[in-house]
């Protein structure tokens, strides 16, 4: 069975014409406007248009970066990306004229990451992805978690710091606020506009001007061995560790996955992570701590799950 996922960000859309096994057949992409969900929407419907031409696509995916309704029609709120109660689902399914489902982006990842890439063979497994924001994804039992009102794995949303720095999502303190790839930017551009010496890597790359740097620059900078720069994602890996000891405290996993575009920093944000993780996780030394790792599919792991989703949803009509 061939299925189409998508993966609508805030500043971008992916797709892919997925097989059965995973295999990727063909891609695209659609730049996209965060604050006009009816644009997101035709950009998505034109963007099926074009991977499922004349093929044998037979249902469509879309991992969203919000929070859904339990029936999976609606992205109620989203954090980063101005979604108020839009009805996602029935729109786009109008407009394609194919089976849609919709599905959590990270949720999305997680299942991808759970049926095609690193953890398929692992029952219960975290997923933590570093982007514009921070996504989770549960799986238990060989199932994903959505909760009662579909909005359940919103890990990037755990407090961790008592009034802290204000979310998106309205509350203080979230990890998404500390351990995200906005974070990452946001401190190192604190420190370039400080003038401290140790900045002066980072506020070369931008030419002085810390507003126009990115997370791309600092994982750059720190695999070249920036003492600043890897001081900066040590530190956002130690957030992610002691988050992930938590979690750990709760849903008790065999693995924690972490991807998004900051796991390309790959040790130098792991290593940190796992010893964090370590000191903070309940009964250490006497209970097995799950393998943390780096997610295999990068920036696959969203349309490859969400393609996923669409064949089950062929298969058992949900
Ligand atoms: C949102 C999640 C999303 C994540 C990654 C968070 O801010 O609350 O729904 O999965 O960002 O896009
Ligand atoms: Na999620
Ligand atoms: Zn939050």
């Amino acid at each position: 069975m061939t299925t189409v996922g998508l993966d609508i960000g805030g500043t971008k859309i992916l797709g892919a014409v997925v097989e059965e096994d995973g295999t990727i057949l063909a891609r695209g992409k659609r730049d996209t406007a965060a604050e006009d969900p009816t644009a997101i929407v035709a950009a998505a419907a034109d963007l099926v248009d074009e991977l499922a031409g004349d093929g044998d696509v037979e249902a469509v995916g879309v991992a969203v970066a919000g929070f859904l309704d339990r029936e999976r029609e609606r992205v109620v709120f989203a954090p980063n990306v101005s979604w108020r109660g839009e009805s996602l689902r029935a729109d786009l399914a109008a407009l394609v004229r194919l089976p849609v489902v919709i599905e959590n982006d990270a949720n999305a990842a997680t299942w991808g990451e759970f049926v095609h890439g690193s953890a398929k063979d692992v029952d219960d497994l975290l997923f933590l992805t570093i982007g514009t924001g921070v996504g989770g994804g549960v799986v238990t039992d060989g199932q994903l978690l959505r909760g009662a009102f579909g909005m359940g794995a919103e890990l990037g949303h755990m407090r961790v710091v008592p009034n802290g720095r204000l979310c998106g999502c309205g509350i203080h303190g979230c990890l998404e606020q500390y351990a995200s790839g906005t974070a990452l930017v946001r401190s190192a551009q604190h420190l370039v506009a400080s003038g401290a010496p140790e900045a002066a890597v980072l506020a070369n790359r931008c030419g002085g001007d810390a507003r126009t740097l990115t997370g791309r620059d600092v994982t750059d900078a720190a695999m070249q061995g920036d003492p600043a720069a890897v001081g900066l994602l040590a530190e956002l890996g130690r957030w992610l560790g002691e988050g992930v000891a938590s979690l750990a405290a709760i849903l008790d996993p065999e693995v924690v996955l972490i991807g998004g575009g900051v796991s390309q920093a790959g040790a130098l944000l792991l290593d940190p992570a796992r010893e964090a993780f370590t000191e903070h996780l309940t009964g250490r030394g006497f209970r097995p701590q799950a393998r943390l790792l780096l997610a295999e599919l990068l920036d696959d792991a969203g349309v490859v799950g969400a393609a996923a989703l669409a064949r089950d949803l062929v298969r058992t009509g949900r």
